[in-house]
């Protein structure tokens, strides 16, 4: 297995993940705490949260992001944030044609929402300290016009209006806002649900560079953007797809 970077600058540092007990996010996780960063993250999966709270010496907060008083709290309860990484969505297929309005806030509450709000709770300390990293988790769907899940696709296309939002509002004060726009990436969740015969096939056309995309190599994106490495780096998109778009 590939041994990804290490960070001087990350060690020591303070990293909240949304949506990190599983997936992208999970992977994230252990990047940071591997990097010597103190991570809270937060989940409603509570047995793999625990599990990889046991793991990695991460704090775990069982927490659903669609209760915003919770997710501010939540952070509250973590104090200083040096990096946030907005990576929790859901990205559960839905037609159209019978997608209700109450669908469709229920999607936008977990998929842009709680980004919004975690900033809103940790900008004011990242400008008092002088420094601080935001990564919001974008996709490639909406991109490549995927077809079947068009209220998480034009949410995730506003993580992009909401980076860019922020990066003259951060940036005097040090502060950095970048989106992360992975392609395909098979998590344990896109093997066992999507990642069908059909789906490599479709994949093996679309994707130029051969091989599978592993949450490990998104979370080693975002470990760059969250050192200072990337330190003149902001308002920026830094896709992950093996060449697809
Ligand atoms: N996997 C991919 O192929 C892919 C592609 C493009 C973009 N992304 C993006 O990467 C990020 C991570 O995706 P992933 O594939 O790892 O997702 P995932 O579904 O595998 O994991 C998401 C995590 O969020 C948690 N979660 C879901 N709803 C929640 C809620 N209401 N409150 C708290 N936690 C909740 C889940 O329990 C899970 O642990 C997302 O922003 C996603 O849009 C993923």
């Amino acid at each position: 297995m590939t041994e990804f970077a290490s960070y001087p600058s990350l060690t020591g540092r303070r990293a909240f993940v949304t949506g990190g007990a599983t997936g992208i996010g999970a992977a994230i996780t252990r990047n940071l705490c591997h990097q010597g960063t103190a991570v809270c993250f937060l989940d409603i999966d509570h047995e793999n949260g625990e599990a990889l709270a046991e793991e990695t010496g991460a704090q775990f907060a069982h927490v659903d992001v669609t209760d915003i008083t919770a997710l501010q709290d939540a952070i509250g309860d973590f104090g200083a944030v040096d990096i946030l990484v907005n990576n929790v969505a859901n990205d559960t297929r839905h037609d159209w044609r019978t997608l209700t309005s109450d669908d469709w806030d229920a999607r936008f509450a977990v998929n842009l929402r709680p980004s919004f709000f975690a900033i809103q709770s940790v900008a004011d300390g990242m400008i008092a300290r002088g420094h601080g990293s935001i990564i919001n988790i974008g996709s490639i769907s909406w991109k490549v016009k995927h077809a079947a899940m068009p209220a998480y696709t034009t949410a995730k296309s506003a993580a992009h209006g909401l980076t860019r939002s922020f990066v003259r509002i951060l940036g005097p004060a040090g502060v950095r806002v970048n989106t992360v726009m992975p392609g395909w990436v098979m998590t344990e969740r896109q093997k066992t649900e999507h990642f069908d015969h059909e789906g490599a096939k479709q994949l093996a056309a679309a994707q130029p560079l051969r091989g599978l995309i592993a949450p490990e190599d998104a979370a080693a994106l975002v470990a760059f953007l969250a050192a200072d490495d990337s330190a003149m780096c902001t308002g920026q998109e830094f896709t992950i797809d093996g060449g697809w778009t």
